[in-house]
């Protein structure tokens, strides 16, 4: 038998034993943005270490950065052989609201054919079954290929130390190709490719009026309320046409390509798709292109949070001193983070008006990414893909964002092959994550024969 047949043979016969060793991996909460959890962060970094060197991965380390760590491995004996970079994030997001998870997010629990917990689909999943891929290649003998593993604990607050870690590290991160696991597919029996992600620009805007909260009735009328300037300086952010008004924003958007639309419009996800997962009655964007355009190739701006003034149970009559709003862009190749965060300076400087002062705070930036989608490597996945699912797979655009992807980019001069698979309903960020135990399976089987059909 080959190498391929035995590794996929291994793999069946040991689903029951990879179920309980993912639960122990779910069962970490390495919330990367909440102080508290550091330890468990640390602790899910020696997890992955430990199954590093199972894997007879060599020069394992848990490499500091200023944040949370980076595990690194490598397997460099398949001379003449392409390597390959395996990327994966390692930490999760918080689980809150807690009181909607129908078992606790740190308790993984298999319900029919899902598993539920917190990482469970984003990202632990994709990166045990890329972990397992392995495990069944390396049973039957050596590599087929130079490995490398980066493995961040930062990716779910913006991978803020990364770029830093790429750039002094960059003999150590060498590599031909990377494969980065943290990508969804647009359905179980609909394997596909993300060849594009967008990038973020996230930012706090403050407004600040008066020197403190006022009696609504006595300084009402007189008085700027600085929730009104923030409400209506958000209000303008968008004009009628659902464009954002930020001065400048749209110079850099590379354009939809006319072969892009007419794939765009092919793909399972059309307007009922987007109403249905959302549970909304109506759908709404920027005019002129479809709600898969709108999520994949057009950039946009969010309110994520506001906070100002009363909002407790009752009333209360207060004109608040001050008012603040989480906004963040979801950008596209080729925009700038830095060169929004400008745009938005613009804005403010000329709509703010003279009654009150702001401030923006710069948060997180990421930069977008578009991949090639005519490379070997893009070939081998959609051929491993397709050899998997028995179905041809689709090409598209992501809406989320990695931004390592751009880092590697920029910085290593190396292209991505995105394949990992979350499924739409897989409720990333959201209660009750879960991921799809048959899909998994595919996955790992994916794995083995992209990895090994690299040459
Ligand atoms: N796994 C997601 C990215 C993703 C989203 C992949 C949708 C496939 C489909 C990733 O972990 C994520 O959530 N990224 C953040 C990045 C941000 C904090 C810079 C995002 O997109 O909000
Ligand atoms: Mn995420």
């Amino acid at each position: 038998m080959a190498q391929i047949d035995q590794a996929l043979a291994y793999l069946r016969a040991n689903e029951a034993p990879f179920l309980e060793e993912f639960k122990e991996l779910l069962r970490i909460p390495g919330i990367s943005t909440l102080p508290e959890h550091q330890a468990d962060v640390l602790r899910t970094a020696d997890w992955l270490a430990d199954a590093l060197r199972r894997l007879k991965m060599e020069a394992v380390d848990i490499i500091p950065t200023g944040g949370h760590p980076v595990v690194y491995g490598e397997s460099l004996h398949a001379e003449g052989k392409p390597t390959i970079l395996i990327y994966g994030h390692y930490d999760v997001q918080p689980p809150d609201p807690l009181d909607e998870w129908e078992t606790p997010p740190f308790e993984p629990t298999v319900r029919g054919e899902n598993i539920y917990a917190r990482g469970a689909s984003d990202m632990k999943g994709q990166l045990f079954a890329l972990l397992k891929a392995l495990e069944a290649l390396q049973r039957q003998g050596p590599y087929p290929l130079n490995i490398k593993f980066l493995l961040e604990g930062e990716e779910e607050v913006g991978s803020p130390n990364l770029a830093r870690f790429i750039e002094e590290h960059k003999r150590l991160l060498a590599c031909d190709v990377v494969l980065n696991c943290d990508g969804s597919i647009l359905g179980p029996d609909t394997p596909s490719l993300i060849y594009a992600l967008r990038g973020l620009a996230y930012f706090e805007v403050e407004i600040r009026g008066p020197k403190c909260d006022l009696h609504s009735g006595v300084f009402g009328g007189a008085v700027h309320n600085p929730a009104q300037v923030l409400c209506d300086l958000l209000a303008g952010m968008h004009d009628a046409d659902g464009r954002v008004t930020l001065p400048g924003f749209y110079d850099r958007v590379i354009p939809l390509e006319d072969d892009e639309r007419v794939a765009t419009a092919k793909l399972p996800i059309q307007a009922e798709h987007f109403m249905e997962l959302a549970g909304v009655k109506a759908l709404w964007g920027e005019k002129g292109y479809t709600a898969a355009e709108r999520v994949g190739a057009r950039p946009t701006l969010e309110i994520n949070g506001l906070l100002s003034g009363f909002t407790g149970a009752g009333s209360k009559t207060v004109l608040p001193a001050k008012a603040m709003a989480k906004v963040s862009m979801r950008l596209v190749p080729d925009q700038q983070p830095d060169e929004v965060a400008e745009q938005l300076r613009a804005y403010l400087r000329r709509h703010a008006p003279e009654t009150v002062t702001w401030e923006v705070r710069e948060l997180v930036h990421g930069p977008g990414a578009l991949l090639d989608r005519n490379s070997s490597y893009t070939a081998a996945a959609l051929q491993a893909l397709r050899d998997t699912f028995g179905a041809e797979p689709l090409l598209h655009r992501e809406g989320g964002s990695i931004p390592v992807v751009g880092h590697m980019q920029r910085i290593l001069g190396v292209d991505t092959v995105l394949m990992g698979f979350i499924l739409p309903d897989d409720g990333m960020h959201s209660p009750n994550e879960k991921l799809h135990l048959p899909t998994q399976h595919r996955a790992m089987q994916t794995y083995v024969r992209f990895l090994t059909s690299l040459t």
